[in-house]
């Protein structure tokens, strides 16, 4: 008989494995085994040393090995993964189970948890035909003003803007801006913000504490319980001091701030500093936030993207689990950051401006991307990304109960979960808020956690992705505590 003509063997039981992990002295409170987990054959010759015996060892014997994965908790609440084969050994008909042959050696850092999520929205909102009536003016006069280049063959005319094309293809109808006015202004094109003087508030650090103060209170704590702030956005307001240190003093923090920047991917990679810092013990409460200001950095004068972004703010608290006040709280089992270079979105506003010799084109001084191609390029990535996450974790895609992905473009979070799942998702897989926010660059995957996550259950799994410039692409896997 063959190993693989033999009756499969029955998953051992989550008993089994909790004896085996208590014969390795630790005291557990919950385990839930990896269903998914397959038995595999092995032919005798080819099996891990430490499976061998000398009298088994025949041509006829056969070694079938469960990979057996797990989620352990200790009675102090700390969770951790745990890993074993489960074998049978084969010879002729006769089988015996052989149970808990090694283990990988469990993690000692502690667990982290965001235990609050805050989100700032703008009071004024554009839709997609009131922007379309502002462009095609706009478009309309420029058309008229170059007349004379576009005639000698010099400069090509504008092509007006469609909403139907926009919601089609994006699945964008509205977005929230600070200001309507200033964008919808067709001799502007702008937002009209004011500029303000030292002594006051950053527009940026305003938004960032109004989406905080929500974020604490969920945690039950306040700033001062604070001793880190991290600042992702796509654009920072200045080059320093970092708005994230006149953040940290808005909120009474103590600590430490930075500002950061991976643009569309800003609030996946400052989550997993913030992680990190947790882990290590330099930080007890880290504030991770996404002011993104996103209509001061749009081209609203080009068809091609004046409809892509809007603004927002997020904030996140973390906290090492042990120290959570509330009881609602996610568990951060795993993060993981990828980046790879593109021109295929692009910003060249910077400091080296004002020296360059060369004359810029405008254009290339805010907001600029070939969306075609970041579509077909970026949707393999993400899914490969989210995938071997999912698959280094021990968490089959089928474990997981939502995804709150990147909010760029409905079609593409379509695409990129289809990878994932091998299907098409249901919206309550994976929600969506472009359709009101437009992309809000690193916000939007938070977002979509913020308000489409009190339906869950403990137990339940969840990844956080974000991606855009760079490439970037980042996903956090949590956990429903
Ligand atoms: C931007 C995006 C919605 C455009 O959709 P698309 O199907 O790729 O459309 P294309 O860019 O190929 O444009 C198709 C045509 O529509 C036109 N078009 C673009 N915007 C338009 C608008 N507002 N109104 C009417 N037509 C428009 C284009 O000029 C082009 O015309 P042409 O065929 O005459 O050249 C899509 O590519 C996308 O979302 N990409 C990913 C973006 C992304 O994730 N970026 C990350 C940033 S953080």
């Amino acid at each position: 008989m063959s190993p693989s003509d033999e009756p499969q063997a029955a998953a051992p039981s989550a008993m089994a494995i909790s004896n085996a992990a208590r014969r390795e002295g630790e005291e557990f409170t919950h385990v839930k085994v990896d269903e998914q987990a397959r038995y595999a054959s092995y032919p005798a010759s080819g099996v891990h040393e430490s499976f061998m015996t000398r009298s088994a060892s025949t041509a006829r014997s056969a070694l079938r090995l469960c990979p057996m994965r797990a989620q352990t908790q200790r009675p102090s609440g700390q969770r951790q993964f745990r890993q074993w084969w489960i074998g049978q050994w084969w010879i002729g008909q006769r089988s015996t189970t052989l149970v808990s042959m090694s283990f990988v050696p469990a993690s000692t850092a502690p667990s982290v948890s965001i235990t609050g999520t805050g989100l700032f929205t703008p009071d004024q909102s554009i839709s997609n035909d009131e922007l379309v009536a502002s462009l095609s003016v706009a478009t309309e006069r420029w058309n008229e003003e170059h007349g004379a280049e576009i005639a000698a063959g010099e400069l090509e005319e504008r092509a007006l803007p469609d909403g139907a094309f926009i919601e089609k293809a994006s699945g964008i109808a509205s977005r929230y801006v600070l200001d309507k006015v200033g964008v919808l202004d067709p001799d502007r094109m702008a937002p009209a913000l004011e500029t303000r003087s030292e002594d006051q508030l950053s527009i940026q650090a305003e938004i960032a504490v109004a989406a905080i103060e929500e974020a604490l209170a969920q945690a039950g704590r306040t700033g001062a319980d604070v001793d880190a702030v991290i600042l992702g956005a796509s654009n920072i307001q200045r080059a320093y001091p970092a708005v994230a240190i006149e953040v940290q003093m808005a909120i009474g923090a103590k600590g430490w701030a930075y500002d950061m920047n991976v643009a569309c991917s800003s609030a996946t990679f400052s989550i997993q500093a913030a992680v990190d810092a947790l882990k290590n013990g330099t930080a007890s409460c880290v504030v991770v936030v996404n002011p993104e200001i996103t209509s001061a950095h749009n081209n609203f004068e080009m068809r091609d993207f004046h409809f892509i972004f809007g603004d927002a703010c997020t904030a996140l608290v973390l906290e090492r689990s042990d120290d959570a006040l509330t009881s609602d709280r996610w568990e951060v089992l795993g993060t993981r950051l990828q980046t790879q270079f593109s021109n295929n979105i692009r910003n060249d506003a910077g400091f080296m401006n004002r020296a360059e010799d060369a004359e810029r084109e405008p254009h290339e001084l805010v907001f600029r991307q070939n969306g075609n191609r970041v579509f077909k390029e970026v949707c393999p990535m993400v899914a490969a990304h989210i995938n071997d996450h999912l698959e280094a974790s021990g968490h089959p895609a089928a474990s997981v109960r939502r995804f709150w992905l990147h909010q760029a473009n409905l079609k593409m979070n379509q695409l990129i979960a289809k990878g994932v799942l091998g299907r098409v998702p249901e919206t309550d897989e994976a929600p969506v808020v472009l359709d009101e926010y437009a992309n809000t660059s690193s916000a939007g995957s938070i977002i979509a956690f913020h308000k489409h996550r009190a339906d869950l259950a403990t137990g339940d799994l969840g990844v956080i992705c974000s991606f855009g410039a760079g490439y970037s692409c980042g996903s956090i896997i949590v956990e429903k505590a």
